[in-house]
């Protein structure tokens, strides 16, 4: 039974990849990426694979039973319903057996924010792959706790950390948590036709910065921001992205606000057990830190 992981050359990719490595062993696992050399595992064979061909698509998911298809990085809006399209019907005429969709997400509040228009792209994408006849599997992500702690760790210099989040709560996972599950439900046959919450503890962003106190020695204030500002500070922090990234990311927040992402978690039934602690993933991230840079304090 050999599993594929498809836009694996990500930071999401690499961790499920290890995952199933350690789950299933290396020889059943085959990472798909645009380039191939950039999966740095060894013993996994890496195939040449872009959603924006069908044929190449094809062609790497070959002799695969089930394929994690991760989602294409948010670009170019409805370009990306079509790259999924595309990776669908790949499987489909591959003879994939299941495909496992790594979705976002949502209660339907975040349809009025500015997050929406990711939102849609992601909800289509389940109805088309729900619509292909193929076995299916449905994670909604978590946001990554990775990027959030680096925000409100840059946030140090000034004391203060601000989005537009408000009181809302929203769970975090870290990408490699998320990947444990994938890989759970990507290993168990019998996992197939369900939507999975892949979420733990939902906090607001106090109750966070509370945490990354203890774990990190933070000493950092929460105020709530404008959206507008939001849009600001992330035009000025990154440029390179655009404005379409600094309308996405602030929308996250405003989708928070809403209670839009305060979901059940369904963490242990995807992955048969519950959801590390938003504390203990932080430790996880020290702890990486740690082994990364000897030395240093967090
Ligand atoms: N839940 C969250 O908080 C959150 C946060 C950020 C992103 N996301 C979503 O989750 C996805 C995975 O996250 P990540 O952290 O692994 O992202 P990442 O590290 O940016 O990786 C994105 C992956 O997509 C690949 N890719 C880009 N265009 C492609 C194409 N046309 N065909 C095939 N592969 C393509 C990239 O390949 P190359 O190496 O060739 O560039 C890379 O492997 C993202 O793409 C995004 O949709 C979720």
């Amino acid at each position: 039974m050999k599993i594929a992981v498809t836009a694996a050359s990500g930071r999401l990719g690499h961790a499920t990849l290890r995952w199933l490595s350690g789950g299933i062993g290396a020889s059943d696992v085959v990472a798909v990426a645009r380039q191939p050399e950039r999966v740095l595992i060894p013993g996994i064979e890496a195939r040449a694979g872009d959603y924006h061909s069908l044929d190449s698509m094809r062609v790497a998911l070959r002799g695969i039973d089930t394929a994690i298809m991760i989602s294409a990085p948010v670009a170019g809006g409805s370009e990306r319903i079509t790259l999924h399209r595309n990776a669908i019907e790949a499987a489909r005429q591959a003879g994939v057996r299941r495909v496992l969709f790594t979705s976002i997400i949502g209660n339907g509040g975040e349809m009025a924010t500015l997050f929406a228009a990711t939102q849609r792209v992601n909800r289509q994408t389940e109805a088309d792959l729900q619509a292909s006849g193929l076995q299916w599997v449905i994670g909604r992500n978590a946001l990554y706790l990775e990027l959030d702690l680096l925000q409100m760790r840059k946030a140090r210099e000034t004391g203060v950390y601000r989005n537009p989040a408000g009181t809302g709560r929203c769970p975090y996972l870290t990408i490699d948590e998320i990947a444990f599950a994938y890989a759970r439900l990507a290993a168990d046959k019998s996992q197939t036709g369900q939507i999975y919450n892949i979420t733990g503890e939902a906090l607001t962003q106090a109750e966070l910065l509370r945490e990354a106190g203890v774990v990190f020695g933070l000493d950092v204030r929460y105020e709530t921001q404008s959206d507008d500002a939001s849009i600001a500070r992330f035009r000025e922090l990154m440029p390179e992205r655009g404005e379409a990234v600094a309308h996405m990311l602030t929308g996250c927040f405003q989708s928070i606000r809403a209670g839009a992402f305060d979901v059940p978690s369904h963490f242990q039934a995807a992955a048969g057990r519950p959801a590390r602690s938003v504390r203990e993933l932080m430790q996880d991230v020290a702890v990486a830190e740690a082994a990364l840079s000897p030395g240093t304090t967090p």
